[in-house]
């Protein structure tokens, strides 16, 4: 249904992307789905699966969960903590880094929900695993654009990152030169910086580090990465799938399950190197792991506290969130043909169903009042007219852009 409402957000969509101004940056359009040849030959990570054979010696064979775990953030070997790996060069690309168009529209859905909440005078953007600093770079931008809108409110960035190595990369990208690492280990935060236009960043290496105050959370491609354990069905019931040295070839290791009865998921784990899909016990540390999203999980974790929207595929998303007005817009001020060639293939493989268009998907939460019918003041008659219905939160609704 076209809601007819989205004029604060429509507002803000026109006022952002109306004008070319902002600088075509464009980034590689290979995706986890666009699979290229990897270059060279594979390089096995010995010291990562010299300390997994270690460990499974001395503690039998371990969970999925351990050895993401390991793999992926352990932090002498772990695969985020030693490799750059987003980008063409890397072993995927995510949407950030594809277009400055998806951190623009986050960056206008940010604005909206901000007003929304009643214009807080604390605006606090945290970033759950924000990679190369992209996402968090082009939302930044668009706030720049937006200062008038939000006024004199007090603006910073907080970035959990389990990585010190894509920290740093991070913080070369939003700081430049204006930041330092902490030093104190009982500091919360472990690195400290200020962006060009003066606003401050933080990273956490845990959330429960992050400040209280009123909080926009974007987690992209962040909860595929973390830990899942795996189950199979067998004759016997339920039984959780564990990582073991294979026998056959002590150099390399195996899934087995356990003997034991345990709770049941039906969960992928799948690997990416060099944007191919790649054998998840092959080279440990040499790969991402990447995980099916369970929301549903999600919903029920989060509990009654919170209003949940969506999932909603990643197309439906940006399309709500007006990227063909932004698409034309930027195609018209572009007169370069390859320019424009790689404007049209990045939206391609943005929306395209059968690229990350419907795989992505986008989920929120919300405080529960945000979707509430405000209650009438206390000791009032009921009026005839029920107070009016909450603003529906943009891009989990089709905007009626003109
Ligand atoms: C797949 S990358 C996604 C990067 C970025 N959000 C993007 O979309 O381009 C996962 C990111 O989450 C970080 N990460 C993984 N596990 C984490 C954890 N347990 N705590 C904090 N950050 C974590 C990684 O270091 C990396 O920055």
């Amino acid at each position: 249904m076209r809601a007819c409402f989205g004029v604060k957000t429509q507002l803000l969509i026109s006022r952002v992307f109306s004008r070319p101004s902002t600088a075509v940056r464009w980034r590689a359009v290979q995706t986890r789905l666009l699979c290229s040849p990897p270059t060279g030959e594979e390089k096995p990570q010995h010291s990562m699966l010299r300390h997994l054979t270690t460990k499974i010696k001395a503690t039998g064979p371990i969970p999925v969960a351990e050895y993401m775990r390991e793999v992926l953030t352990n932090p002498v070997t772990g695969y985020y903590v030693t490799n750059d790996m987003l980008g063409p060069e890397g072993d995927f690309i995510t949407s950030p880094e594809i277009s400055q168009i998806f951190g623009e529209l986050l960056a206008v859905w940010a604005v909206s929900e901000w007003m929304a909440a009643g214009r807080p005078e604390q605006l606090q953007l945290v970033e759950l695993g924000p990679g190369k600093g992209s996402l968090a770079s082009d939302v930044l931008r668009v706030f720049g654009q937006l200062r008038a809108v939000l006024g004199g409110a007090s603006v910073s960035l907080h970035l959990v990152e389990v990585s010190r190595a894509l920290s740093r990369l991070q913080a070369q990208s939003l700081t430049g030169s204006r930041g330092q690492e902490a030093h104190g280990e009982d500091e919360p935060a472990y690195r400290r910086g200020e962006t060009g236009a003066g606003l401050p960043v933080s990273w956490y290496r845990r959330l429960e580090d992050v400040p209280a105050g009123f909080s926009i959370f974007l987690a992209h491609e962040f909860f595929d990465a973390l830990p899942i354990h795996k189950f199979q069905r067998t004759q016997k019931g339920w039984r959780e799938v564990m990582v073991d040295i294979d026998p056959e070839k002590p150099d390399q290791l195996r899934f087995v399950v356990a003997p034991s009865p345990t709770l049941a998921s039906s969960t992928l784990v799948q690997g990416f190197k060099g944007h191919r899909l790649h054998d998840v016990l092959s080279s440990p540390g040499s790969a991402d792991l990447t995980a099916d999203v369970d929301f549903s999980f999600l919903r029920r974790m989060a509990g009654g506290g919170v209003a949940c929207l969506g999932p909603v595929p990643q197309r439906t998303f940006l399309k709500n969130m007006g990227i063909d007005s932004r698409m034309q817009v930027l195609l018209r001020s572009c007169g370069d043909a390859s320019t424009r060639q790689q404007l049209i293939a990045s939206y391609d493989v943005l929306t395209n169903p059968a690229k990350m268009g419907e795989r992505f998907r986008f989920f929120g939460l919300l405080h529960p009042r945000r979707l509430a019918r405000p209650a009438p003041p206390a000791g009032l008659k009921l009026e005839k007219k029920p107070s009016p219905a909450p603003l529906p939160v943009a891009g989990f609704t089709e905007l009626g852009l003109s």
